[in-house]
């Protein structure tokens, strides 16, 4: 059985998906749900789902590898980010080599990068009069959003649409792909990527 941990700043649905998606099935559990954010709703959900948590500070991130050691203590095999706000240090990108992966609100290469954060993403969609957008699943490599890309979906964006309707927009299509695009990487099998 594969071991994720999800690493994760804020609400935490993108987490309670994939954490309820892997409790029906054999292949996989979330086992750990990590934050920087002692005040993450992600925390209250992951009690509720008992799972075992982590919180850590800047210092324990970047310059300790307290964060490392208890990954390894807990065995785990992949690394989710799901909403986590900072960038990961090599340490740890070089302990989990094409482990570690994130999922951003828009169609990367454009609107990632340090701050592209949420709503800041959709705000900065609307106002370029972008006529879609959608999500990335990618790597993660040490610069924010330029990993990999393993995969994307699409969605329009209506006129008057506003960051908080299109932000409902992109998190359907995060629930829907994220935990399915997780199954096919421990799987070895390939996700066809959707249009749409
Ligand atoms: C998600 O939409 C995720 O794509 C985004 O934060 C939201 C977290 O929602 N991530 C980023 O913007 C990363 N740059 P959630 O906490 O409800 O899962």
């Amino acid at each position: 059985m594969n071991r994720i941990a999800i690493f994760a700043s804020g609400n935490g649905s993108n987490a309670q998906k994939i954490a309820e998606y892997f409790s029906n099935i054999n292949l996989a559990k979330v086992t750990m749900i990590l934050s920087n954010n002692p005040d993450a709703f992600v925390l209250h959900r992951a009690r509720q789902f008992g799972v075992a948590t982590k919180v850590f500070d800047r210092k324990q991130f970047y310059h300790s590898e307290e964060v490392l050691r208890c990954l390894k203590e807990n065995k785990i095999d992949l690394i989710v980010l799901a909403g986590f706000l900072w960038l990961i240090p090599d340490y740890l990108i070089r302990s989990y080599p094409k482990k570690i992966i994130n999922i951003h609100p828009a169609l990367l290469p454009k609107y990632g990068g340090k701050g592209m954060y949420g709503d800041a993403v959709h705000k900065a969609v609307i106002s370029a009069g972008e006529s879609e957008s959608g999500i990335t699943i990618h790597y993660v490599n040490k610069d924010y959003d330029k990993g990999e890309v393993i995969f994307q979906a699409r969605c329009k964006i209506q006129e008057n649409d506003t960051a908080e309707v299109l932000a409902e927009r992109i998190h359907n299509l995060e629930y829907q792909h994220y935990p399915k695009v997780i199954e096919a990487i421990l799987t070895d099998v390939p996700y066809p990527t959707k249009t749409g």
